[in-house]
């Protein structure tokens, strides 16, 4: 399939649905208040990877959480629950930054899946999305 939708109606803060989109798992989450707080307040200059990796913005842009974070919906997270370091699949809600935590060889991802320790050398990709209406997004 090229693309997939998503009903996002029954996810509460704090929850999360993975679907596959490419044959790679997407995770949806619906953040909590903590989680973006907690994203908002790490400096850019102790990210190792500088860029958002958003497929949505220009190659460009910063990693900031209002860059990896839905526009304007900041409690909508979508990511490709991929490792960038090998391709494993982290676990959510892990680690030391509470976000992702990459089992095959320690990559700890915060909860923007921003990388901040270990081997893997990029944030982990938002893919092409968009809000079909306020419970449904279309990934792809
Ligand atoms: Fe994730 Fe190596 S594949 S840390």
């Amino acid at each position: 399939l090229a693309s997939s939708e998503v009903d996002i109606s029954s996810l509460k803060e704090g929850e999360s649905v993975t679907v596959k989109w490419r044959g790679k798992p997407v995770v949806v989450r619906n953040r909590t208040a903590k989680e973006i707080a907690d994203a908002k307040a790490a400096p850019l200059s102790d990210l190792k990877d500088p860029v958002a990796r958003n497929a949505n913005l220009p190659d460009d842009a910063p990693a900031t959480d209002a860059n990896r974070a839905a526009t304007g919906k900041e409690n909508w997270f979508v990511m490709v629950n991929v490792c960038t370091h090998l391709g494993c699949i982290p676990l959510g809600q892990e680690g030391e930054y509470n976000g992702w935590f990459c089992p095959c060889h320690g990559s700890v991802y915060d909860t923007a899946g921003r990388i901040r320790k270990g081997p893997a050398p990029e944030n982990m990709a938002i893919p092409v999305y968009s809000f079909m209406t306020d419970t449904k997004i279309k990934i792809g």
